[in-house]
């Protein structure tokens, strides 16, 4: 009998719903296993820059220097002061009912000359309590050990343009296992290296400002993939066996669909993801760069007249090393894309978008956010989470980020809204209808934060923060209380079955 009404209440959702999706998740709960939480990095909330022993990292130097590279001149010294309002987001957290808080490590906050010959106890000790109270209060930390903010000493020496930087970053790695791994049962390496590659190394719109799109991104992708490795390592032979925790790292990726259904496209997709995703996974899972990157640029660099190719190659021994060194496979995914075919070569300047080759844009119907390469198509979750688990078979997935911006900071959070019921439907039907083994999702972001050269004008949080306030007063928005509601009912839709 209830059967027989669910039926009709499912046909009649499918109806007359306009989210398409509703009818399919009515009946569909996450297992009480799935872990909800929120993501934050240190440089986007804690401020506090030079409190307490705190030394400089490049995002300090780069903002200091030229407070032009952000859109409002504004940088992280302050931010959302979670250094000293930390208890007050663990609060929010606990609130909000999450069973994970995804934050970041300040390197340069630990070891304040970058190397672990000085360590410093008051930052260690500001972690030690954070860490301390999330689990008092039940909430499980995932903590990424680098999210973007190199210290400047390191920099200066070129930083991940130098072999050297993925041995000082070991050597950082290690220090965080011995301090903080009786605690933390999940560490992230890195978080998103192809960004900090791109946009750091390639268009030079973040941290250091360089401009090295045709094989400074290749470099700093190759030595941060051996800083993840060496940390994975140091993990595995000296720690995982008293510690027991997971190591992995987080990847970026969009999904993209053909722009027509020629062979052409296809292929332009296909490199979409290899260039995309299999630059850093390729290593990760299955050992060594993607042949078609290896093929590309190898074959590119000889047209251009170069001695060798502009992707680095790594030894058999390296791809050994690198092959197999992550727990879980963290992800982060916010948006996808149309892909078309274009081929048009240019050896100079050569770029990283010249080799992989493909135009893409987003299809004008999806939803647009205050972001130009943030539009909402949902469905590109579930089939990144399939083609992540078919493709790299990793022992678990975490959906790590996942999130939507605007630049009124609204309360009244109705397309964000729209935005995660979106996603997460197509995580739970990934995850029930699919089988993916995704354990778990971190949305982006606890707090409106510093968004890197966009500075304050975007708004990511699901917490409003007042900025013009010096107690940086967080308000709770729509979706807040939207996602307290999904995490204590577990199910996604008003009327569970
Ligand atoms: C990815 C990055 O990890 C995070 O730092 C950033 O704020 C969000 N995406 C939004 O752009």
């Amino acid at each position: 009998m209830l059967r027989g009404i669910f039926s009709i209440l499912t046909v009649l959702l499918a109806a007359f719903c306009p989210c398409s999706f509703q009818a399919d998740i009515a009946d569909k709960y996450f297992p009480q296993s799935f872990r909800f939480g929120a993501s934050t990095a240190a440089y986007q909330i804690e401020g506090a820059w030079n409190e307490d022993g705190k030394g400089e990292n490049m995002w300090d130097h780069w903002l200091h220097e030229n407070a032009g590279h952000t859109d409002d001149g504004l940088n992280g010294d302050v931010a959302c002061d979670s250094y000293h309002k930390w208890q007050e987001d663990v609060q929010h957290l606990k609130e909000l009912g999450v069973q994970t808080y995804r934050f970041s490590l300040s390197w340069s906050r630990i070891l304040p000359t970058g190397y672990p010959d000085t360590i410093n106890q008051l930052g260690v000790d500001y972690y030690l309590t954070l860490i301390k109270t999330l689990k008092e209060n039940g909430i499980e930390p995932i903590v990424t050990i680098y999210h973007w903010d190199l210290p400047e000493v390191f920099n200066e020496q070129g930083g991940w343009l130098v072999p050297e930087v993925s041995d000082h970053y070991e050597s950082y790695a290690r220090v965080c296992f011995q301090l903080f791994g009786e605690q933390v049962k999940y560490w992230v390496t890195v978080n998103e290296p192809k960004s900090t590659c791109m946009w750091g190394y390639g268009t030079g719109i973040q941290a250091p400002g360089l401009t090295l799109i045709g094989d400074g991104v290749y470099t700093c992708a190759h030595n941060i993939l051996l800083a993840h490795a060496k940390a994975w390592h140091v993990y595995d032979t000296e720690f995982r066996s008293q510690q027991g925790g997971k190591v992995g790292i987080v990847l970026d990726h969009t999904w993209s669909e053909p722009a027509s259904n020629s062979q052409q496209d296809a292929e332009a997709v296909e490199r979409e993801n290899e260039f995309g995703l299999g630059w850093y996974a390729n290593p990760v899972y299955l050992g060594n760069y993607p042949q078609v990157m290896i093929d590309r640029i190898g074959n590119r660099s000889v047209q251009e007249g170069l001695s060798q190719s502009r992707l680095p190659q790594f030894t058999d021994t390296q791809v050994e090393f690198i092959k197999g060194t992550s727990d879980f496979f963290g992800l982060n995914m916010y948006t996808g894309y149309m892909v078309q075919y274009t081929d048009d070569y240019q050896a100079n300047p050569p770029t990283y978008w010249g080799d992989k080759g493909g135009n893409t844009y987003s299809d004008p119907s999806w939803p647009k956010s205050s972001l130009d390469w943030l539009t909402s198509y949902p469905e590109g979750l579930r089939k990144l989470l399939n083609y992540v688990n078919d493709k790299y078979k990793p022992p678990e997935i975490i959906v790590t980020e996942n999130g939507w911006t605007d630049v009124t900071g609204t309360l009244d959070d109705d397309d964000r809204v729209s935005y995660y019921q979106g996603y997460l439907s197509n995580l739970l039907l990934a995850l029930v209808e699919d089988g993916v083994n995704v354990t778990g999702y971190t949305l982006w972001s606890l707090l409106d934060n510093f968004e890197w050269g966009s500075g304050y004008t975007q708004k990511f949080g699901i917490i409003h923060v007042d900025f013009n306030s010096p107690n940086r007063t967080r308000t709770w928005k729509k979706s807040a209380k939207w996602y307290q509601n999904v995490i204590a009912t577990r199910c996604l839709v008003d009327q569970c079955q």
